[in-house]
């Protein structure tokens, strides 16, 4: 016989991880409770297919309003909601904003990860904690990176989350707490932001194909990132808040890839040239880039099994289809088949 249902507080839960994260608990049989932000319009597009009306009996997904910015709001949450594990995605996640909001960015994911860190320790230090730490604190450490390598970080977003990193180590070491970082790598999917650089691709490749735009405007082309596919990374969340010690891990693909190849790829599958859409603006140009991320994720196979399970290749191709679907054309007539492979790629 099962015991209890599991509790866990996702805060970010509107995000695309937290969306994938809220899936995976629920089918794992978790009550859900999520941290929403107030807005004069609804913006729970991510999590709409699990929502549940309030009046419902044996709800699995719970929201609170609540923001990262309010402490009395988290330790009244904490309190109330009595959660075994809480998984903090919230972020001003956006590291080209993090530069025009250092602040806010700070704020929220530098002292809003210890209000929360500090609401455990004080209502009930047993609540697991995990954060969502990030490549973008390596910097410009030399690839391969890993969890040896030092931090130095190129951005406000990339110093905050540093910040929240060692907050998190030392609320461990202090205070005994289950506090662990997942260290991850870019991850993408067809739930990715908009303003991401995968996503305003793949997504600027079916509005073209759709006659409503002729060129995407990009910054930077040659920066190299180690992107993987959303899902496989909220797997990775789970499995060390499933650990019997608390860790800090990197999740990887381990492979890394140019701005310009992701174009190519994204282009290539509708059977069009990237160099006849592409324009550069420097406006999406960062005061200081992060210049190449490739993830050695060795520690986390080995510890924990973790393997990501879709390649770059699949990865663009799930984007590219996903986003002709939202401009209402059939993947199947419009993309072109890969060497070998099936002419769509659906998950
Ligand atoms: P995302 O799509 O930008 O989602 C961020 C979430 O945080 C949203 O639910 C957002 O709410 C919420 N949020 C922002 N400011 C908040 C505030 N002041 N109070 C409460 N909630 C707030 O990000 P993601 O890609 O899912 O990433 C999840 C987490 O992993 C973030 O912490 C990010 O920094 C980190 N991370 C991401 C990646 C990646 O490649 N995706 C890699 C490493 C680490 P709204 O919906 O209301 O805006
Ligand atoms: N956003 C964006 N828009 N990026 C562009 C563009 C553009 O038009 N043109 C080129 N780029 C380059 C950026 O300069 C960067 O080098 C790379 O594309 C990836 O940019 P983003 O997709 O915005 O992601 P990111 O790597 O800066 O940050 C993401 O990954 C981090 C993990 O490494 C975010 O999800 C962060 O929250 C996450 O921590």
């Amino acid at each position: 016989m099962s015991g209890p249902r599991r509790r866990a507080l996702v805060t970010g839960i509107t995000g695309q991880d937290g969306s994938y994260l809220a899936e995976l608990l629920i089918e794992k049989d978790y009550e859900v409770h999520g941290l929403i932000r107030r807005s004069s319009s609804i913006n729970t597009r991510r999590i709409d297919h699990l929502y549940q009306d309030p009046h419902a009996s044996d709800r699995r997904l719970i929201l609170h309003y609540g923001d990262m910015s309010d402490s009395t709001r988290l330790n009244r949450l904490i309190d109330e909601v009595r959660p075994q594990e809480v998984y903090n995605l919230a972020a001003q996640s956006h590291v080209k904003v993090s530069f025009e909001a250092p602040e806010y960015t700070g704020d929220v994911d530098g002292l809003g990860t210890m209000r929360l860190l500090d609401a455990i320790h004080h209502c009930d230090p047993a609540i697991r904690f995990y954060q969502a730490s990030t490549s973008e604190m390596f910097g410009n450490v030399p690839p391969p990176q890993s969890e040896d390598s030092g931090f130095r970080p190129r951005s406000p977003y990339g110093a905050s989350k540093v910040y929240a990193y060692w907050m998190t180590v030392n609320y461990r070491e202090a205070y005994g707490l289950f506090a662990c970082n997942g260290i991850l790598f870019n991850h993408e999917s067809p739930r990715r932001g908009e303003t991401f650089v995968t996503r305003k691709i793949t997504q600027a490749v079916a509005r073209i194909l759709a006659g409503k735009q002729d060129a995407v405007y990009l910054g930077n082309l040659d920066a190299k990132r180690d992107w993987g596919y959303a899902p496989d990374y909220v797997r990775a969340m789970w499995l060390m808040m499933q650990e019997a010690e608390p860790l800090d891990l990197v999740f990887a693909s381990g492979e890394t890839h140019t701005v310009r190849e992701f174009a190519e790829l994204a282009f290539a599958a509708v059977g069009r040239n990237w160099e006849s859409h592409v324009r550069v603006d420097p406006a999406y140009l960062r005061p200081t880039e992060v210049d190449a991320l490739q993830g050695d994720f060795s520690k986390a196979r080995r510890l924990l099994g973790w393997e990501p399970s879709v390649s770059f290749p699949e990865l663009v191709r799930i984007m590219v289809e996903a986003d002709l679907r939202a401009e209402g054309l059939k993947p199947e007539e419009v993309m072109v088949r890969p060497t070998g492979g099936p002419a769509v790629a659906s998950r």
